[in-house]
């Protein structure tokens, strides 16, 4: 070993023990005489002490050049600090160093190794290796792997059986688009990384595997987010012989559990909301009821009184936002200028400040009256000293318009507390949803879903209107997880292919596999899969998965890094028979 301890073990008790540390060199001080060196590894910081006096010539001229992050070996004995700094493990303790080698010198670090680091983001990226050396960062990998742990523990108590599936598959139909790799072997041809393993763990059901989980990495397409990556992870979880209630229970212990052993935060029993509820009360799908603000819907108190902004409209719904009458004028109309901004794409907001008098005023007193007012704030659930935000136009547009303003408030008011948790069930969602654009019928959840068994004679009459089984796990306004009961039946899931709109023979060509299994006694099953990177940010304290992953893509999906995705050079392109391709000028 080139190491006795590492360098957050040393405290008092270990004064004048001869040791012997690794690790890279955080800072210097140079005094002329003395110099300190810290000296960092995984588990903390170790203060050495080179003093002219007490260090051999040789090894206090060699700690003069001694620059930030070369990793270094030192013998020597702990001592003492004359000035103990309480707030670090080793604190009390210095090194008094008496040999040195450098075990590797290093350039300097294109930005500071430190907890608050003066290198940009794209830079921080560019040299992701660096970053992780801070200890913010190592700390969100570190907590990354105990959720993990604690997830895998839980599961394999509980009778879960963690197999692996392909990364090489077929395309499955889950919404986004597909990464394709093409296949050398079989000529113009591609596989495709999966989106998630779920056909995959349906069949391990059919094979009897009963309990099945993995932590797995999915793959996806899509524009990214705070919360998304192109690629993520998955705690990808199946069971048979199961209900909807059986799969929520089940994963609502998962998540308590986590709770109390990561957070040591008991949560109460998850409420339940039909996703239309949501969407009435909070105007999203995945709603933050850790503080109120929840939607009153006023069509009634508001339209045909003479505004013709709300008279033609499908909705007018608003908001209470508590302590609010006294925001100036000015404040009103930044919240305005917010709504208009094209990435919530309002129209604008009526306003009425409900007087701590009991008296009203509002941006359209010309055509309402305090009666009217009145009742508005009856409806919001608004309070004196309260200013209720209205909003009109088509209902979801102005569902989701609403919805962001409402967390936007939550946010500025510091309603959205990091170590405030709330989780809830969302339930009911609708089988289909119309596109508009394809003119045709998309899979909400996805085509695997089985229909609610009361609606399934609607599936010919009015397939809009069908309810799922389907679920999804949503924790401090953000959806971390979702699943369903599956559909087990060939003809059930032609149909729902069919409905779809695939034709007899596409369904065969991409799902074959499934509606065969599915003749070879294929049991009830279903399950549920969870974001792991957004549950362990949550739970971190933070809502951009990119924190807690060792190696993210940026924005535009490159791994600035490596310098990834790359141009291939023509002799591969022939081997895999893709046509050579314009160089990217870029
Ligand atoms: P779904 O598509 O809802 O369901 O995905 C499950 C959970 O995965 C997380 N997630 C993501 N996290 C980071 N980046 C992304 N791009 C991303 N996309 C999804 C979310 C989401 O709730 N096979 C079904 C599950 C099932 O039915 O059992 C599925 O993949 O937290």
């Amino acid at each position: 070993m080139l190491r006795s301890h590492h360098c957050g073990a040393l405290n008092e008790k270990n004064s004048h023990e001869e040791v012997t540390l690794a690790g890279w060199v955080q800072k210097v001080r140079n005094k002329g005489f003395i110099v300190w060196a810290d000296l960092r590894d995984r588990y903390g910081i170790t203060q050495l002490v080179f003093d002219e006096e007490r260090t051999p010539e040789s090894v206090f001229k060699k700690s003069l050049d001694l620059g930030r992050e070369d990793v270094i070996q030192i013998k020597g004995k702990v001592i003492e600090r004359e000035s103990k700094n309480p707030n670090m493990a080793t604190g009390a303790i210095e090194i008094l160093v008496q040999e040195l080698t450098l075990l590797n010198a290093a350039k300097t670090p294109p930005f500071t190794i430190e907890d608050q680091s003066d290198g940009g983001e794209e830079l921080r990226m560019q040299y992701r290796y660096l970053d992780l050396r801070r200890t913010p960062v190592r700390e969100n990998l570190i907590f990354r792997h105990r959720v993990s742990m604690a997830v895998r523990n839980f599961l394999s108590q509980a009778d879960f059986i963690d197999v692996e599936t392909p990364y090489l598959i077929k395309s499955t139909p889950e919404g986004a688009r597909d990464f394709v790799v093409p296949s050398r072997m079989n000529s113009g041809q591609f596989y495709a990384l999966p989106q998630s393993p779920q056909t995959f763990k349906q069949l391990l059901m059919v094979a009897g595997f009963d309990k099945y989980f993995q932590i797995v990495k999915c793959f996806r397409d899509e524009d990214l987010r705070a919360d998304r990556q192109p690629e993520f992870t998955q705690i990808d979880c199946e069971m048979t012989f199961v209900e909807q209630e059986d799969v929520l229970v089940q994963f609502e212990a998962m998540i308590k559990h986590l709770l109390i052993e990561i957070k040591g935060v008991e949560l109460e029993n998850f409420p339940r909301m039909t996703y239309s509820e949501a969407l009435q009360k909070y105007g999203n799908d995945k709603p933050d009821i850790r503080f109120g603000m929840t939607f009153g819907e006023l069509n009634a108190l508001a339209q045909n009184k003479g505004f013709n902004v709300f008279d033609s409209q499908e909705l007018v719904v608003g908001i209470a936002v508590p302590q609010g009458a006294n925001m100036t004028r000015k404040e009103i109309d930044a919240w305005i200028e917010w709504v208009k901004r094209p990435q919530v794409g309002a129209k604008g907001l009526v306003w009425v400040k409900c007087n701590e008098d009991g008296s009203y005023k509002s941006s359209v007193d010309k055509f309402f009256m305090e009666e009217d007012l009145a009742q508005w704030a009856e409806a919001t659930g608004a309070k004196a000293g309260d200013l209720i935000f209205v909003m009109a136009g088509e209902t979801s547009s102005t569902q989701s318009q609403l919805s962001a303003l409402r967390m936007e408030i939550a946010e500025q008011m510091g309603l959205r507390k990091a170590d405030d948790f709330a989780a809830l069930w969302v339930t009911d969602f609708p089988l289909l949803e119309w596109d508009e654009e394809t003119q045709r019928y998309h899979a909400m959840h996805h085509p695997f879903t089985s229909p609610k068994r009361e609606d399934l004679d609607l599936l010919d009459s009015d397939p809009g209107k069908v309810k799922a089984n389907a679920y999804d796990l949503v924790l401090n306004g953000n959806e971390i997880g979702g699943g369903s009961i599956r559909i087990h039946n060939t003809r059930l899931q032609e149909k729902m292919f069919d409905l779809l709109g695939f034709s007899k023979k596409e369904a065969q060509e991409q799902f074959g596999f499934l509606m065969d299994a599915f003749q070879y006694g294929a049991p009830p099953h279903g399950g549920i899969a969870l974001g792991l990177d957004r549950l362990v940010a949550i739970l971190g304290g933070s809502e951009t998965i990119r924190d807690f992953i060792a190696f993210p893509k940026n924005n535009n999906g490159r791994d600035v890094m490596i310098n990834a995705p790359a141009a291939l050079e023509a002799s591969q392109l022939e081997e895999l028979y893709l046509k050579s391709l314009p160089k990217n000028p870029s």
